[in-house]
């Protein structure tokens, strides 16, 4: 199993290689780099037996199906797009496990046919909305995201037909029936597993997240000339809402809240803001909670745009409720750890996943690998062999079991 969980990471070192930035790791959805991970996943899979296709949404999908099976298969899975300057385990992690499971069950013959989804846009980078792939699978893409345009200008759909697939085919890619249900691995990108010590966790529910991007107008003037009572300071007004973002998550257990990203126009330092943009992403558990602070942040930014004599608009990227994952699949992930010889740890995930878009389309199950030091979303992401190596024994006993009750 040593040698398996090797692979396995040195499948994610080689994946990492393929970057739109040299030095660092950032691949955004359907971008030069992603041609080249699907290459290389492509070839793993036909080398598998697989027969592999790319759908209209940029997925890959490699599907295996054992001779004479004639089941359900099971879809394993996560994604290939990552943040600006990211670690190399979020998502493709996910894949290159998938595959390893894979060839486990073929080396063990089991009659249990197996679909490897690379998806192609998990992260919502590049046109602000997530889930793109998963959403095509799941068959709830809403086709006015095409519409939508990346910071060049470049629409959804000139992105997909610039890398050679056809945007009018993806509401064809919705799953058929044919399916058993989504199995998806993650690393946690948190603290807990490190702090109790465990290689991996079953994931019950996945935090529903509110993303919103929000634009403060004020007016432009010069910096040395304006007196302050006179100024309308786009940027200043910001910030103090930004403080009101802080304060308020800080006081709910459970929520958080996040300014990922602001710019602010014209961006000289010698003159005043005239507007700013920035993004707001609010996430708890409880879908009530989470709605209602997000409400109240809008209202709060409204308050001081107004007390300050500036404007400010906002529009809503994503209202993703939580989701709990489906009961038969993940008692059957928690039986896989117990019988692996590791604890049956359950826990939420604070952060989103395709899992979250699938569940509402087959049962849905998602299982976590610790993170060192609880960092993700960042270069210093990692995951430990020995944790690799868990997670492909809990596959064996997963994908026995499954074989069990389809025989
Ligand atoms: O932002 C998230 O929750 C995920 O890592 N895309
Ligand atoms: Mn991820
Ligand atoms: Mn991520």
């Amino acid at each position: 199993m040593r040698d398996r969980a090797r692979r396995v990471l040195s499948q994610c070192a080689r994946i990492a290689a393929f970057t739109e930035e040299p030095g660092r790791i950032t691949r955004g959805f359907l971008t030069p780099p992603v041609q080249d991970v699907h290459a290389h996943l492509s070839a793993r899979m036909e080398a598998m037996n697989m027969t592999t296709r790319v759908d209209a949404a940029g997925n890959l999908r490699g599907l295996w199906r054992p001779a004479g099976a004639s089941g359900k298969r099971l879809l394993i899975g996560s994604h290939i797009d990552t943040v600006p300057n990211a670690g190399a385990y979020d998502g493709v992690l996910g894949v290159t496990l998938a595959l390893e499971w894979a060839t486990m069950a073929q080396d063990r013959k089991l009659p249990v046919p197996i679909e490897v989804i690379a998806f192609s846009e998990e992260e919502g980078v590049r046109y602000g909305v997530p889930f793109l792939g998963s959403r095509a699978v799941a068959g709830t893409f809403d086709p006015a995201l095409l519409k939508l345009r990346d910071e060049n200008g470049v629409t959804l759909e000139d992105a997909i037909r610039g890398f050679g697939l056809d945007p009018d085919r993806i509401a064809d890619e919705a799953l058929d029936d044919d399916v058993l249900g989504f199995l998806e691995i993650h690393i946690e990108q948190g603290p807990v597993l490190e702090a109790e010590d465990l290689s991996v966790a079953v994931v019950e529910g996945i935090a529903g997240q509110t993303r919103m991007e929000l634009r403060f107008d004020g007016y432009a003037n010069h910096a040395g000339t304006t007196p302050m009572n006179m100024r309308r300071d786009a940027l200043a007004a910001a910030a103090e809402w930004m403080v009101e973002v802080e304060t308020t998550a800080r006081a709910r257990d459970g929520l958080v809240a996040t300014v990922g990203r602001i710019a602010a126009e014209p961006g000289a330092s010698n003159v005043i803001p005239g507007s700013v943009t920035v993004t707001l992403d609010v996430r708890h558990l409880n879908d009530r909670i989470r709605t209602r602070v997000a409400k109240e942040l809008a209202a709060s930014a409204a308050a001081i745009a107004d007390e300050r004599g500036v404007l400010v608009a906002w529009t809503t990227k994503l209202d993703q409720p939580s989701v709990r994952m489906d009961d038969g699949l993940t008692a059957l992930l928690l039986s896989a750890v117990d019988d692996a010889g590791f604890p049956a740890k359950t826990m939420a995930s604070g952060a989103g996943h395709d899992a979250m878009v699938m569940a509402a389309r087959v049962p849905t199950a998602m299982m976590f690998l610790r993170s060192p030091g609880g960092i993700s979303h960042h270069p210093a992401e990692a995951v430990r062999e020995e944790d690799v190596e868990a997670a492909l024994k809990v596959g064996v006993k997963f994908l026995e079991r499954l074989a069990a009750q389809v025989r």
